[in-house]
């Protein structure tokens, strides 16, 4: 993991970023490897919870929720809840969550998507239950690297005995750029979640962008992992 391993990105220092508009890493659609993989994550269910660790404002969540799914993701900034739905034309609701102090929900008038605002880490089942999906992008990748262990276990936590987990993760020269996004190999994913999920590599494509140029890579692949439960 070279330089990236003791990289440290607070919390303010996003909230920040959302401040300043420095979101490049939203994108305005639909991403690629969720619409390609879609049927593996919901695998012909109807009305699947779904949850968006480290949600930001993605367009994902109102597509799936488009489909009759219900989506419940945890972000910290206010400023990029309040962004998503005012940009989708969603009416919402705020109410304080008696589980986790500080904490806000932000739920859909239409009850198909909430939003927590808080810490991923003060997050739990006991706040939101179980999910029989999880689509995470731009968020294994964003956390510290120091994290992924806690990251992963919280993550297993969440998931049903039937969820499907579709992780995108980016791989790149971690010499060549400090992250975040941070550079997560398979190896990393075994790490963290092998104990207790199968690991199944679905989809790996070059993902080089002019703004990956601009930060110093030469390459960059981008890969879809789907992670299952082994009492699956
Ligand atoms: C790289 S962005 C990805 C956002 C989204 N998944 C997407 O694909 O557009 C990471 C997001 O996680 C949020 N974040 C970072 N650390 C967090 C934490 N510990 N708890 C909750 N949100 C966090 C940041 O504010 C930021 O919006």
């Amino acid at each position: 993991m070279s330089g990236q391993a003791n990289r440290l990105m607070d919390l303010s220092e996003w909230e920040n970023r959302w401040q300043e508009g420095r979101t490049g890493f939203h994108r305005s659609d639909v991403h690629n490897l969720l619409k390609d993989n879609v049927d593996k994550l919901i695998c012909g269910r109807k009305d699947v919870r779904l949850f968006f660790p480290l949600c930001g404002k993605a367009v994902d969540m109102k597509w799936l929720a488009d489909m009759g799914h219900t989506v419940v993701g945890v972000e910290i900034s206010e400023k990029g809840i309040k962004e998503f739905f005012q940009e989708q034309n969603l009416a919402y609701n705020e109410e304080a969550v008696a589980d986790i102090p500080g904490a806000k929900l932000f739920k859909s008038t239409d009850g198909k998507i909430s939003i927590y605002q808080c810490d991923l880490y003060k997050f739990s089942s006991a706040v939101a239950g179980h999910f029989g999906g999880i689509w995470d992008r731009g968020a294994l990748v964003a956390i510290n690297p120091r994290d992924r262990q806690k990251y992963a276990s919280l993550l297993v936590s969440l998931m049903s005995s039937d969820c499907r987990y579709l992780l995108d993760t980016l791989e790149y020269n971690p010499e060549l750029y400090e992250g975040p996004p941070f550079f997560v190999s398979e190896v990393d994913i075994k790490t963290v979640f092998g104990g207790s999920c199968n690991i199944d590599l679905l989809q790996s494509v070059g993902g080089l962008e002019e703004k990956h140029r601009s930060w110093g890579l030469d390459s960059l692949t981008e890969k879809l992992y789907l992670l299952t439960t082994k009492t699956q």
